[in-house]
Parts: C-alpha cells; structure tokens; sequence
C-alpha cells in the first residue's frame, strides 16, 4: 500500500439525542448549541478543514435539519444583508461554505451505538484512512500551534494506521471514556495494547482515555459490522478499533491542547469561559466583567 500522508474524509456522529442537555435539546440539535458565536459543530468542522480535510460527512438523524441548513447557502440572509451592505458579515456567513468543501449526510436510522453511527457513514468514506470527531469534544491545539487533528493526521503518516487523541483522567472518571494502554514508544505515543470501553476504576487498564478524536484505517468498518454489542448494549467504536490492534496496530497519541467535554454543563459552561475571554471581539471586556465577580 502507498504510504498516505493526507486524510481527506471527516466523519461527525451527529445523530445523538443530547438527553444531557435537555431542555435545551428538546427541539435543536446539541451540536447547534453555540459557545460563543459558533456552533459545536462548526468549530470540529473548522479543525478538520484546517487539516487538510475537504470531504465532511455527517452521521445524522431525525430533528437535526439545523445542521445541513448550517453548511448550505442561506440565500434569504444572504440577500439581506448583500442589500444593508452589511459585508464582513456577509463574508462571515460565505466562509463557512469553502468551494472546495463537500458535505454529505447519511443517516443513522436507529440509535445502536458510536460504532453503528461511524458503519453508516462506509459507503461514503469507501476504502481510505478516515478521520472522526465527535462535536461534544471541543477540541483546541496550544495557542499558535497545529490543531489536535492536525497533530494527529502527522502521526498517521508516520505510523500508516489507526491514530486515537489521547489524555490522562482521574481514576474516578475513567468509566466515561475508552481506555487504552500498551507500550510507550516515543514522548507522546503509545502502541496499543488493550482497549476496553467504560471500564470500571478496578478493572481500568491505565487512566489513558480516548477523547473524540480518531485517524482510522477502513478496515475497522467489517470489525464493527462483525461485532456483538458490548458496554452500554451498543454496537461501540471501541470495540471495532480494539480489533485492529492484533492485525494492524492502533496508535494512542497524546495530543497538544485542550479538550473541553462539552457533552456535559460543566465542560461547556468552561469552553464558554476560556473561549470568551480569547475571543478577539469580547475578550477584553469579558475579562474586566469577570474581575468584577465577587467570586
Ligand atoms: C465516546 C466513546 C468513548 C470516548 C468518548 C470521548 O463516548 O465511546 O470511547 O472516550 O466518546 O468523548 P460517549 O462520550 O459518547 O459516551
């Protein structure tokens, strides 16, 4: 096989209900949810963009109509604001929509799992390496570095097989995660060994946990297809990647930045903070209002 150094194709599981997120999910779709300005799932798109990644295919399901409106021309605002001359916003509403970007969307009929969601999107991604990103996982690279996609897509070339985003947790949160362990073969990356999903604490086999960024080879789709369901009863990613490592190899890879769960209040409550106070347009004032908390 050629070695490939570029990843082209980005899969999003957006199907998922966000119960935890409720009410405010009831009639949006979670990764519409903003923080700041931009929704969830604008901001993984972007970081898959800024990768190289020109192909974006989204995993949806019913109610999240809001995310393709999201990508497509919105000719009624457009217009609008052609006609108040309003024209950085213009651009602004433009940019999301590069002319060499695709977006497909394929649906998940049934709520079976991570690894049922990413099967969907086979017929889509065919035969090549391809990239997920979970839009709850906001994910930012160290400031005025490479972003944790892009740090990633750079280890897949150097190692040609699946790469998984990486980070330490509290022994008390790793039944939230996939956890992997295996051999440290350089600063940062580990050669799996094991991998098991939602792992009590006494049965954990590190505190490595996946966070929602993977570089996957194709062969990974017939794993998932030939899988029993696992934790939870769903058809699970980690399950299908688990499999690999006997054949392929798996790669953990403890990225450069920061993750900011947010699936959860918490999480999204501190992207909303860290991310208002670097905002280039609020930031300043942002921080002056902060200071004056009595907190
Ligand atoms: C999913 C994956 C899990 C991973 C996590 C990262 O879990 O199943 O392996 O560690 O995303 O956010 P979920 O958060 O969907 O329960």
């Amino acid at each position: 096989m050629n070695k490939v150094t570029e990843i082209t194709k980005a899969v999003f599981p957006v199907a998922g209900l966000g119960t935890r997120f409720l009410p405010a999910t009831k009639a949006q779709p979670k990764e519409m949810m903003p923080v700041v300005d931009k929704p969830l799932i604008q901001y993984a798109v972007e970081e898959a963009y800024g990768a190289g990644i020109r192909h974006m295919i989204f995993v949806t399901g019913r109610n999240k109509r809001a995310i393709e409106d999201h990508f497509d021309t919105a000719y009624e605002l457009e217009t609008e604001l052609e006609a108040s001359q309003k024209h950085e916003l213009l651009a602004l509403v433009r940019s999301m929509q590069p002319d060499d970007m695709d977006c497909s969307y394929v649906r998940q009929p049934r709520s079976l799992g991570l690894g049922h969601a990413v099967l969907c999107a086979q017929p889509l991604v065919g035969q090549e390496p391809f990239a997920v990103l979970l839009a709850d996982d906001l994910m930012t690279g160290l400031d005025g570095g490479p972003s944790v996609l892009a740090q990633m897509v750079e280890v897949f070339g150097q190692f040609q097989s699946s790469v998984l985003a990486v980070q330490q947790v509290p022994l008390d949160h790793v039944q939230r995660y996939g956890i992997v362990a295996g051999e440290q073969i350089d600063k940062k990356v580990v050669k799996v060994t094991k991998m098991v999903e939602k792992p009590r604490p006494e049965n954990a086999p590190s505190q490595l946990a996946v966070a929602g960024r993977y570089i996957l080879t194709p062969a990974v789709f017939d794993r998932i297809r030939n899988q029993a369901r696992g934790a939870g009863g769903e058809i699970q990613l980690t399950d299908g990647i688990a499999a690999l490592i006997e054949t392929e190899g798996v790669h953990a890879y403890s990225y450069e930045g920061k993750r900011y769960d947010c699936g959860s209040k918490q999480g999204f409550l501190e992207a909303t903070v860290e991310l208002g106070l670097k905002h280039p347009e609020v930031g300043a004032a942002f921080r002056e209002y902060l200071k004056t908390l009595p907190l």
